[in-house]
């Protein structure tokens, strides 16, 4: 980014709006369709909004995030029908079809063929010829979107290498006086999923590719598609062209190494790590709460043991909270040596999947290109 362009971004004040409020919604969209970047609650993680048919807009988010300009963005629209309304997608093939009606909204992104280029900006697809698209199902979401009636351009609404946002404290945290406005969630619609969508290449007749596994399991795909669903989101080779751009980017990882271990063998591997300085522990409350107190020991809860979608919707603020954030919230903020995180059992390939994808990627620091 210029120095130019960073002095720019930084002039701004970010308005904060109520989500639960119709007159903040509609100032919020107004804000939008008139070409500034909002930030906005979804189900998975807070998103950086703008309309997908501006070129400046888009922009925009790129140099609010830092994001290097070949990873391309999900749209986001109100219905299946205002996506046939944009025009900017070509006719779904029919697993895309069954899986729009059987998930949208919520927690997926379909891949698509691009019907036309020229209906949207072209930062938004990267020059590739599909477009990933989502209708999101929270309610501030929906009435955003609804009441913008524009494309909505919006990747994670966190500055480039940072965890995802689940908190409109954690997008002030990345984003303050970046952007335009940002739509607060409030307490009466928290996010639910706490990860991003689940993509899926669903530009093929007989078959779909998770890109990136999310709340929506492999299982539930295949059921609802009727096709068979391969895997696309293992790891790559460096000289292979990754299907999804994103996957080949430096992944968030917290500033102490952190280290995956099966839940049995944390107190264990606490107790040899103790004599050397202050370890992090990143498990559920039960494990927290017999580890805490311990000389040297930080603990930071994530989720209630046999729940993990509990755990994957605290596991970015607790990431966070090891970088140091969330100190207003009552978060644990002493910096540690390392961090010993415990598994979950992710034999259902739906969001305790999810969660084990995540956390090994914080625990390789996205050294690997992908997985
Ligand atoms: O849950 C979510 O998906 C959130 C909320 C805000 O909707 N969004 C999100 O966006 O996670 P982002 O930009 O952080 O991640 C989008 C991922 C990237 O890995 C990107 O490369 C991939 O989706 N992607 C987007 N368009 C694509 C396309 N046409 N083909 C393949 N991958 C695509
Ligand atoms: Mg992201």
């Amino acid at each position: 980014m210029s120095p130019h362009l960073a002095h720019e971004v930084r002039a701004l004040r970010t308005i904060v709006w109520r989500g639960q409020c119709e007159l903040d919604v509609a100032s919020a969209a107004r804000s939008l369709a008139a070409g500034d970047l909002v930030a906005f609650p979804t189900e998975t993680v807070y998103g950086l909004g703008a309309d997908a048919r501006s070129a400046s807009a888009v922009r925009a988010i790129f140099a609010a995030k830092g994001r290097p300009s070949d990873n391309p963005l999900i749209v986001h629209v109100a219905s299946l029908h205002s996506l046939t309304r944009f025009g900017f997608a070509g006719r779904l093939p029919l697993p895309a079809q069954k899986l729009a009606r059987t998930f949208w909204p919520g927690p997926l992104t379909l891949v698509l063929p691009l019907a036309s280029a020229d209906a949207l900006a072209p930062g938004v697809t990267a020059g590739l010829s599909t477009v990933g698209v989502r209708v999101p199902r929270h309610p501030v979401a929906a009435a955003l979107l609804a009441a913008a009636d524009v494309p909505v351009a919006a990747p994670s609404a966190n500055r480039s290498g940072r965890p995802s946002p689940t908190s409109a404290a954690h997008v002030l945290a990345d984003l303050d006086g970046r952007v335009a406005g940002l739509l607060d969630a409030g307490e009466s619609a928290p996010i639910a999923v706490g990860l991003e969508s689940t993509v899926v290449d669903a530009t093929r007749e007989d078959r779909l590719t998770v890109l990136r596994p999310g709340a929506v399991s492999r299982r539930q795909l295949e059921d609802a598609a009727g096709v068979p669903v391969v895997e696309g989101s293992g790891r790559v080779s460096v000289r292979q062209t990754p299907p999804a751009p994103g996957m080949k980017y430096r992944h968030y990882a917290p500033v102490a190494p952190l280290r995956v271990v099966p839940r049995g063998e944390v107190r264990r591997e606490v107790d040899l790590e103790c004599s050397r300085g202050s370890v992090g522990v990143l498990a559920d409350s039960a494990l927290c709460a017999e580890l805490q107190g311990e000389p040297g020991v930080v603990v930071v809860p994530c989720g209630v043991r046999g729940d993990p979608s509990s755990s994957a919707r605290e596991l970015y603020a607790a990431l966070r909270a090891f970088d140091g954030e969330g100190v207003a919230a009552g978060m644990q903020s002493e910096p540690v040596r390392v961090i010993i995180a415990a598994a979950l059992d992710e034999s259902d390939d739906g969001i305790a999947a999810a969660f084990m994808n995540r956390l090994r990627k914080a625990a390789s620091g996205g050294d690997l290109p992908a997985s």
